[in-house]
This record gives structure tokens, C-alpha cells and sequence, in this order.
């Protein structure tokens, strides 16, 4: 049995989104919900009071994309003064940072990872089925402004689409203080039937990166997560995309992540449990079982009950994900919050 402390929560506050990136929703997005069927800001806070307890001292704001959900500002502030938090973050697409960023700051966020797949303006657009770089990138340098650190940037390579933009990526991490992490494509909902053809595999990253720098594993993982990260260090000095009003932090070196969930499964290291925005505490997002909070917080359960429900989901958290097996990976990203 692997010792394993669930300290970490992700609060999906949506399924909705103002992009539609193609590995994760079809071009009309997600299903409409109605209103009821999401958990209030009021039932989100009952569901974190009562999983401190149990062990969960981290929450992790997101969707779909969570800063569409108007109050969100509100939400995190109320997260951040619970007793017992010791950090709120948040995963978002970046797009509604720029007026939303100082907000978050003030309310108390601790860190913001970002969702940036490209760095080109087009395959961008491609990739989000319309969104724009600029406003993105936007989003990125009011987050560094802030001084909100570190700023993760995740990018989900794909084959023949961004894959070649791996050098330019590793130049913006060297450029400014941010951290960029490059994510394997899991085959989970949109993506299931053709994740496998458009899979950068973990190995194929690294080569890429050797032949342009020198990659150091680092010891002390930044953060814990399942991603490893190595320093890198260009051999010749690179300059990443210009940030407006941003200065250039970094050292020329790079600090960069890679998340394998097929290359290098990490389940066994898995801290984190998630809550969908109707109200599932799932243990993995590779699995459709999940524990059902939304009847039990409207048939007026109170936190002693909720706390049990929290403690059953660690309990049935699994070991090992079976997202090769062609299992129950159907569940879209969106829903589960990332
Ligand atoms: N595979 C890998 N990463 C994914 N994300 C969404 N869907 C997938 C998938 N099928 C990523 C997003 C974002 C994070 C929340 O999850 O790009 O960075
Ligand atoms: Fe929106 Fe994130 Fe899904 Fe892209 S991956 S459509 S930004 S929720």
C-alpha cells in the first residue's frame, strides 16, 4: 500500500468556457446545464469547510474556464479566509485576466497556472476554434504583473500542430520568471478516439530540447505535483515572445515541467481530489465513479456528514489509471475541472 496524504482539492465553479480548444470540447462547446443543476458559491464553500478537516489544506479554482462564473472574485476570497487553507490557486485560460488579475491578487490568490497551447498566432486560433494570442498573452503578462509566482504556463503538445514550438516555449520560460510545463494529451473525452495519433510522447520532448540546450533534472520538484521538471540552459541565448509592460525576469535559463500520464503515470503520487461543478467528488479524472455531494448538501446534510463523503472519496481514490484499457475515459476535461 503506497502512503499517500489527500491534501489537495480542485473546485470546478463551471463546465463553461470562452474557448473551445479541440482536445477538449466539440465546436459548440459544452451541453447548457440549467442553473440548478450547478452548486452555489454557498454549497462550493459548505464542500471545502467541511474537507479541511479531512486533511485538504489547498484548493485550486477552475472549469471549464472559471473565470467566466460571475462572483468568482468573491468565491476565492471566501475560500482564502477559511480556517486551516493555506493556499488558493487557480487554472485558467488567461483570457479575462487582465481586468480580473489585481482582483484575484487582492482577494488573496496565491498562484494562477495558465493554459497557453501556442505561442503562434494562427495555430492558436486553431487550436481554440477562434481565440486570440494577443488577448491571451494579454492575460499572461497581467498575471506576472501582479507578482503572483510562480506563473505556470501548461501547454498540451500536439502532434503536428504546436510540437515544434517546444524550443519556443523553453525561450519564454528563460525570458521571463514563469515556469512552463508540457503536458501529454491524455485521451479523456473529446479527444479519445484520436489522442493516440496526436500524442508527443515524453521521451521525443526531451530530445528535442537536448539537442537545442543542456537539461538538468532538478531535485527539489517547484511545487508538488506529478510534473519533473530540469532546469534548461540554451546554447545559444534565446529571447522569448515580447510581454507589454512586462520586464524580463527570467535568468536565461529555463524551469520546465513535463506531465506524462501515459509516458510516466504518476496515479501512485496522486494528492488531489476534484469536484465537479454539479457537485461529484471524483478521486481520478480517468474514472466515472465519483461521490455524489449535491443531494446530500441540499437534503440539508451539515459538515460532520460531508466531511464522511470527503473521506470516502480519498478512501476510493485508485492506484493506477486505466486510460490505456479504453475504460471509462469519456468524461470531458471541461467537467472535471482539469
Ligand atoms: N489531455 C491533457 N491535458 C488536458 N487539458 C484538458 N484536456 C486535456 C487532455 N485531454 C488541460 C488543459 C489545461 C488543464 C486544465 O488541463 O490544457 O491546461
Ligand atoms: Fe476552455 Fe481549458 Fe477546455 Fe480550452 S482546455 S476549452 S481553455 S476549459
Amino acid at each position: 500500500m503506497v502512503e499517500r496524504r489527500v491534501s489537495y482539492l480542485r473546485l470546478s465553479v463551471t463546465d463553461r468556457c470562452n474557448l473551445r480548444c479541440r482536445y477538449c470540447m466539440g465546436p459548440d462547446g459544452v451541453p447548457p446545464r440549467r442553473h440548478e443543476d450547478i452548486l452555489t458559491y454557498e454549497e462550493i464553500l459548505q464542500v471545502a469547510a467541511a474537507a479541511v478537516p479531512m486533511g485538504i489544506d489547498r484548493f485550486r479554482v477552475t472549469g471549464g474556464e472559471p473565470l467566466v462564473r460571475r462572483g468568482v472574485v468573491g468565491l476565492v476570497e471566501r475560500l482564502v479566509a477559511l480556517e486551516g487553507v493555506r493556499e488558493v490557486t487557480m487554472t485558467s485560460n488567461g483570457l479575462l485576466l487582465p481586468d480580473l488579475a489585481v482582483p484575484l491578487r487582492a482577494a488573496g490568490l496565491s498562484r494562477v497556472n495558465l493554459s497557453l497551447d501556442s505561442l503562434r498566432a494562427d495555430v492558436y486560433r486553431t487550436l481554440t476554434r477562434g481565440g486570440s494570442l494577443a488577448a491571451a498573452l494579454a492575460g499572461l503578462a497581467a498575471a506576472l504583473k501582479t507578482g503572483m509566482s510562480p506563473v505556470k504556463l501548461n501547454v498540451v503538445l500536439l502532434k503536428g500542430m504546436n510540437d515544434g514550438e517546444v524550443e519556443d516555449f523553453a525561450a519564454l520560460a528563460a525570458t521571463y520568471a514563469l515556469l512552463v510545463r508540457f503536458i501529454e494529451l491524455m485521451p479523456l473525452g473529446e479527444s479519445h478516439s484520436w489522442a493516440g495519433v496526436r500524442q508527443v510522447p515524453e521521451p521525443v520532448v526531451l530530445a528535442r530540447l537536448a539537442r537545442r540546450g543542456r537539461l538538468t533534472p532538478m531535485a527539489g520538484i517547484p511545487g508538488n505535483g506529478p510534473a519533473a521538471y530540469y532546469r534548461w540552459t540554451p546554447r545559444r541565448p534565446v529571447a522569448g515572445p515580447e510581454l507589454p509592460g512586462v520586464s524580463p525576469a527570467g535568468d536565461g535559463t529555463a524551469t520546465l515541467g513535463l506531465i506524462s500520464a501515459l509516458s510516466r503515470p504518476f496515479c501512485h503520487t496522486c494528492n488531489r481530489l476534484r469536484l465537479t461543478a454539479e457537485g461529484k467528488l471524483h478521486g481520478c479524472l480517468a474514472k466515472e465513479d465519483g461521490v455524489d455531494l449535491r443531494e446530500p448538501l441540499r437534503g440539508g446534510a451539515g459538515p460532520e456528514e460531508l466531511g464522511k463523503l470527503v473521506a470516502m472519496a480519498i478512501a476510493h481514490k485508485p492506484l493506477v489509471h486505466d486510460m490505456d484499457g479504453g475504460c471509462g475515459a469519456l468524461r470531458h476535461m471541461s467537467r472535471l475541472g482539469g
